[in-house]
């Protein structure tokens, strides 16, 4: 599509809409003459210049992508408007776009009756779900993986909830037998699986959480914050994708998936989901000065936030008209980035100087340099050859290359490659998102250009 006519078609029709209104005068204190719009605009594009470039595929690092034009077209066309979707009084069109998206989002996840709204992020998605775990199991603590993010235990902090990190194991999943030992304490309220966790991309066996929980008569959160969108690809054979745990998040509790990861969208998109929607007295406040426009449900009602983007709601509604979160559409998008991985894996297997890390399970890739000087490598040099990789990576004029680093304890270390010498606590490891479906083509360029900086 072709933005910058669609861009404008955004502005006509907001001022069509506009003109029915009638005439008004803009205050003189709010004019700006181009003249003075374009010196600002020339140092604030100029300044733009500073990022990484997050589009292309030589970026291959964090989980940073542009989003959809589509998105763009309608974050932009909504924000000529400005709704808040705090309440119908603020944003009725968008309130209701981001009602239809939620419950599309349910469907995704298979979730048989749902409470649930969008957020700004993935982290205060999951503060709700915390703070919902807490009110339903007062006094009882809340239990995540040592892989999770950090976001659980701080928002324990926050919250006044004792929160418990149980041990993964040797792919970084939560340890099961750890978790039936805390749970049968009975001092845990709530458990929280991760699927998909930020670092290594593993997924948490979520069935097997949910039936160790439901003995033990525990609730589960999952946080599918970056990995939800997979479940897209539940069951892919092709892709090594198992769909038990993906299956198992519609008899969960709650789940946060944040579309301003792998659904295309700008920031400020997470989306918490409950399964019983009447943790929505939860929520319950006095709110005088708004929700007097209809009885129908305000999404203020059940949510933390006031004020939020009602652009972001419509972003992500005209984006799921065009790629809607089914196999078919969004799915083959997530399918992309995954084929990549699988790939990158292969040639990391057969490469002399780059090893990997893990195998990925998701999109995420980690690998370190593989140092055949040393007869025992010790993780300082394997530490030292990632800084340096990073930094030679992007400082190259010509083909730079963007990864990120990942720490990695020595315990962690050694479970996956025991010839390691362990001379330090942890060593820095080279990680990327391949979330962007370009990254397939791109693959073999990217990985000879790293075994070359690592041979340099
Ligand atoms: C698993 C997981 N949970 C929570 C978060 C926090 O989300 P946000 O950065 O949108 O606040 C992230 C971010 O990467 C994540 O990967």
């Amino acid at each position: 599509m072709d933005i910058r006519r669609w861009l404008s078609s955004g502005v006509d029709a907001v001022e069509d809409w506009q003109a029915t209104f009638g005439p008004f005068q803009q205050d003189a204190s709010l004019r700006i003459s181009d003249e003075q719009f374009a010196t600002a605009f020339a140092a604030f594009t100029g300044r733009l210049r500073e990022n990484y470039p997050f589009f292309h595929p030589s970026y291959a690092g964090q989980m940073l992508k542009p989003p959809l034009p589509a998105a763009i077209v309608g974050y932009l066309t909504a924000m000529l408007i400005n709704p808040n979707n705090h309440a119908l009084d603020g944003g009725p069109a968008t309130a209701r776009m981001e009602k239809e998206a939620v419950t599309q989002l349910a469907q995704m996840f298979g979730l048989p009756a749902h409470l649930g709204h969008l957020t700004t992020s993935g982290t205060v998605a999951n503060l709700e779900a915390l703070y919902v775990a807490r009110e339903l199991h007062p006094g009882r603590g809340i239990a995540y993986s040592a892989e999770a993010h950090y976001t659980h235990s701080r928002m324990c902090g926050v919250l006044g909830v004792p929160g418990t990190a149980v041990p993964v194991d040797g792919a970084g999943r939560m340890d099961l037998g750890a978790l039936d030992a805390l749970l049968a304490g009975g001092r845990i309220g709530t458990v929280v699986a991760t699927a998909g966790t930020t670092g290594l991309g593993t997924v948490d066996p979520v069935h097997e959480v949910l039936a160790i929980a439901r003995a033990h008569g525990v609730r589960v959160h999952v946080d599918a914050a970056y990995g939800g969108f997979f479940t897209l690809l539940a069951g892919r054979g092709d892709l090594g994708i198992d769909a038990r745990p993906w299956q198992a998040i519609a008899q969960c509790d709650s789940v946060v998936v944040d579309p301003h990861k792998h659904g295309l969208q700008p920031y400020g998109c997470g989306a918490v989901l409950f399964a019983d929607p009447d943790v929505g007295r939860f929520y319950l406040h006095d709110s005088p000065y708004t929700y007097f426009t209809s009885d129908e449900l305000h999404l203020g009602e059940i949510s933390l936030e006031c004020s939020r983007a009602g652009a972001a709601a419509a972003a992500l509604w005209l984006t799921f008209q065009l790629l809607p979160p089914t196999p078919d559409g969004l799915g083959r998008v997530l399918a992309a980035g995954r084929r990549a991985a699988l790939d990158w894996a292969r040639l990391l297997s057969d490469s002399t100087v780059l090893e990997l890390y893990q195998q990925p399970e998701l999109d995420i890739v980690t690998y370190f340099p593989a140092t055949p000087s040393l007869a025992a490598p010790a993780l300082s040099a394997i530490d030292d050859a990632s800084a340096r990789m990073l930094a030679a990576g992007m400082a190259g004029a010509e083909r730079p290359v963007y990864l990120s680093t990942l720490r990695v304890s020595a315990g962690a270390f050694a479970r996956r490659h025991p010839d390691v010498t362990a001379d330090q606590d942890g060593a820095r490891i080279l990680r990327s998102v391949l979330m962007k479906p370009e990254s397939e083509a791109f693959v073999t360029e990217l990985h000879t250009r790293l075994e070359q900086l690592a041979a340099g």
